[in-house]
């Protein structure tokens, strides 16, 4: 069966994950989009870096346009990350009619509305479950799982730095500084940190959600954005003794005749489920008035856990708008002969 053929943009830490992830679960991914998902394409500033990781197993390249622009391509990854050049990128990809994957919040906060409204009139997909939360399915869950649902709020620790930063203020008594050198050796951080501290990337974030709860044009510049630079260590011991923790929240909720859109640190009750996501982990709650209250919880940062993300992305769009309808195959789909007994 004919591979979906893939051109990654960017093979640094998701690009990397998103490699491993493809190989080592080739057969599961397969099995579930219907046909083989392979990266025949690499672009990246680092050819050698590029060349080493793929060792022979995909064309590799600096020239990122000739990547979006190659004839063989269906997909395009795009994972280098920044407003200009992958704005460019994107839309000549989707002029170019391929489907587009991208775990870049900063580029569909800001021009998200161009870019969709431009895929849809080429008839082209622009999936981006791991631009928000990471590996956990947010998107996935606000737009089809809940979709019975009128949507109340949205509210969660949605950046796996900050989150990280004030977890090893309070339990370790680091300062912020410290902190953030581990959270960027760890990779959580975005390449420039003062995204992730000033509340910036989960305002991206955040602007995502409200888009999709809501069913409203993304408006990231409405936003109310405070991040965690002012907090010290005072800041975090005090809440800690009145029965409180210092969480970085986005939120995002509904009102009379519109909605709120708001990054900032929050004091939350100790005993709350937000209060209790600690490290990198990040946690999105969401009021549906059919479903009540639902929480969803993980690694919202790091290469496999964004890898799998970007990878749900490809599957979907590999099952669900390749041109050939025998390729549309539902979720749970098997082959008879791929029928495994339970074990006992
Ligand atoms: N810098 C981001 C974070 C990466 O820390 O959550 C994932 O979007």
């Amino acid at each position: 069966m004919k591979a979906m053929q893939v051109g990654l943009l960017g093979i640094g830490t998701v690009g990397g994950g998103t490699w491993r992830v493809l190989q080592r679960n080739a057969e599961e991914i397969t099995r579930r989009a219907g046909r083989p998902i392979r990266i025949t394409r690499v672009a990246d500033r680092d050819v050698e870096r590029a060349r080493a990781l793929t060792a022979g197993a995909a064309e590799v390249t600096d020239d990122a346009f000739a990547v979006v622009r190659a004839p063989d391509i269906d997909i395009v990854v795009e994972l280098i990350g920044g407003y200009t050049l992958a704005r460019e990128l994107v839309l000549a990809a989707i002029e170019a009619g391929k489907h587009v994957v991208t775990a870049n919040k900063a580029l569909l906060a800001v021009h998200g509305n161009e870019i969709f409204a431009r895929a849809q009139e080429r008839g082209v997909m622009v999936a981006f479950e791991a631009a928000v939360a990471g590996g956990i399915p947010i998107i996935k869950a606000l737009r089809e799982g809940l979709t019975a649902n009128r949507i109340e709020w949205v509210a969660g620790i949605i950046n796996g730095t900050t989150n990280y930063i004030l977890t090893q203020m309070r339990e370790r008594g680091v300062t912020f500084a410290q902190a953030l050198t581990e959270a960027q050796q760890l990779g959580y951080a975005e390449a420039d940190p003062t995204f992730d501290v000033e509340g910036i990337d989960a305002a991206h974030k955040a602007t995502l959600m409200a888009s999709i709860a809501f069913g409203v044009p993304i408006q990231f510049e409405r936003a109310y954005v405070e991040g965690i630079t002012r907090i010290e260590p005072r800041d975090v011991a005090y809440a800690e003794e009145l029965g409180y923790r210092l969480k970085l929240l986005g939120i995002a909720k509904r009102r009379e005749g519109g909605f709120e859109l708001r990054v900032h640190p929050t004091l939350v009750p100790a005993d709350h489920l937000l209060a209790n996501v600690n490290g990198a982990m990040n946690a999105v709650l969401v009021k549906g008035d059919a479903v009540g209250q639902t929480m969803f919880y993980g690694k919202g940062a790091g290469a496999e856990p964004t890898a799998s993300a970007v990878i749900a992305d490809l599957v979907d769009v590999t099952r669900l708008h390749t041109a050939d309808p025998e390729h549309r195959v539902p979720h749970l789909a098997f082959q008879p002969d791929q029928v495994r007994e339970v074990a006992a």
